[in-house]
């Protein structure tokens, strides 16, 4: 049973940014649902990984928040690019690399914490140095951004998108585990591959998906 304790839980620090929150929310909902509900899965599934690592609350709070926000840099992109089903042109390509960027402009003028801010300027950096946007290596790059990369890649995979249809549950494991050591950190590729928790939230998304937009909708009150 997925609890929604640290969703509920963003309050105190997260006062100051309820306001910025609910834009966000509004301008993703109303924007794509596609992309808002995946936001919200992957707010999940990176709090599933960083609870099996033992993070602290706080820290749970900024991964969670991490994940919601990881591609609020697509505001700055048009929806003919986005939900291209196929051959996006490289000049399209390049526009699309460029959102972990816009991310970090747009959070830095939300005054989010550094480490939400670094996680989402680095969530598609990969672990072998072969990412974007700096290329970074191994734990050069921040491990919420190592998380986030990995939750990101298993949501899109196991969830329809405007470029490819969903996969199994079990075809997107078996690609986490060839990618092991070059897109994805081992203990975390691990971590996944045996939580219990991943496959029940999985497995209940589409509910949970809903009761995580009201919880939401209650925060930004
Ligand atoms: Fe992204």
């Amino acid at each position: 049973m997925i609890k929604f304790k640290l969703h509920n839980n963003w309050t105190d620090d997260f006062i100051k940014i309820k306001s910025s929150l609910r834009v966000v929310q509004m301008v993703g909902a109303t924007r794509s649902k596609l992309r808002f509900y995946h936001n919200i899965r992957v707010s999940m599934y990176v709090s599933i990984i960083g609870s099996s690592l033992g993070m602290t609350e706080k820290q749970l709070r900024y991964l969670g928040l991490a994940g919601f926000m990881h591609d609020i840099g697509f505001v700055a992109i048009n929806d003919c690019i986005l939900d291209k089903p196929a051959g996006l042109l490289p000049g399209e390509y390049q526009l699309i690399k460029s959102h972990p960027q816009i991310g970090m402009q747009i959070l830095d003028l939300m005054r989010l914490p550094d480490d939400v801010i670094k996680a989402v300027t680095q969530h598609h950096e990969c672990y072998n140095g072969e990412g974007y946007p700096l290329g970074l290596k191994g734990e050069r790059i921040s491990l919420y951004g190592r998380i986030l990369f990995l939750a990101e890649t298993f949501d899109a995979m196991t969830n329809d998108m405007p470029y490819r249809d969903a996969c199994t549950i079990d075809a997107a494991m078996s690609f986490i585990k060839n990618m092991s050591g070059k897109r994805f950190d081992p203990v975390l590729v691990d971590i996944v591959l045996n939580s219990e928790e991943i496959s029940a939230f999985y497995y209940g998304k589409d509910r949970i998906s809903s009761d995580s937009l009201f919880i939401l909708s209650n925060l930004s009150r």
